[in-house]
């Protein structure tokens, strides 16, 4: 029986690469919006994705959120890559300390020996005022660091959720109706084709980064997030998705 039904989630897995053109996807059992095992197997699967995936020189960027949390918390062990380096892919957003993406960097890092860097901002800042941050030489330096990165790894939220945790303003979230926005990543707003109808300034790593990235590891489950992770890989049409059987059926209901 439990042949049987990985088999199934295997199948499941194939059907989903297949429709996003991805480079491979991992499926837990359960679903995470109802079931917190859920998430945390999923963060261990992303842990273990992601130290398959370093290799000697490179540089790792990570969101924050509740995912990315148990990524962290899932990552240990020895890593063989030397000279490793891991660095928020953005600002803070407030909130619980633990899902702060630089938090979740610092906690990678430390726990596989590898260095970090972080990025002291706050991610949500008047466009002017984020400007002349950026121009600060301090600030620069990890910017830039961060846009040269070769692996991402990021949580996939859903949008209007996503964007009161980012304080968005009442016209913003008006323009994300209008608009059909149902997904989000790092800031972009995806409508269900895949097309970003919106973004939110910031500070960190911008849409145009992600072609020079090697890979690129999505980490987001639970049926209530279907429709914004199909809307993200509608995108993307790349890279890995580490995901839970309840997104999963949901996203292929859909087609
Ligand atoms: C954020 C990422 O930190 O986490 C977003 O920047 C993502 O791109 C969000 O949407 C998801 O959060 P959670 O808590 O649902 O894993």
């Amino acid at each position: 029986e439990i042949i049987c039904y990985l088999e199934k989630l295997n199948t499941l897995a194939a059907q989903l690469q297949e429709e996003f053109s991805l480079e491979q996807v991992i499926i837990v059992p359960g679903d995470s919006s109802r079931d917190i095992y859920a998430k945390k197997d999923i963060g261990r699967a992303a842990a273990r994705c992601l130290k398959e995936s370093l290799y000697d020189g490179c540089r790792v960027a990570v969101t924050g959120g509740t995912t990315l949390a148990e990524v962290a918390h899932s990552m240990s062990g020895v890593v063989t890559a030397r000279d490793v380096l891991v660095v928020p892919a953005r600002g803070g957003l407030g909130g619980e300390v633990e899902e702060q993406a630089n938090v979740v960097a610092a906690r990678i890092a430390k726990a596989i020996g590898a260095e970090y860097r972080l990025l002291h901002l706050p991610d949500n800042l008047e466009e002017s005022l984020l400007e002349s941050l950026k121009k600060d030489a301090r600030i620069k330096e990890v910017v830039e660091l961060v846009k040269s990165c070769n692996i991402l790894v990021h949580g996939i939220g859903v949008a209007l959720e996503m964007a009161a945790r980012r304080g968005l303003s009442p016209e913003g979230l008006q323009v994300l109706e209008e608009r059909g926005a149902v997904g989000e990543v790092l800031r972009y707003y995806f409508n269900r084709e895949g097309q970003i109808v919106y973004s939110q300034p910031g500070i960190g790593i911008e849409f145009e980064d992600m072609g020079g990235l090697k890979k690129v590891i999505a980490v987001a489950g639970g049926s209530n997030k279907a429709e914004a992770i199909a809307a993200v890989l509608r995108n993307h049409r790349r890279g890995v998705l580490v995901t839970d059987e309840g997104a999963a059926r949901k996203i292929l209901q859909k087609g």
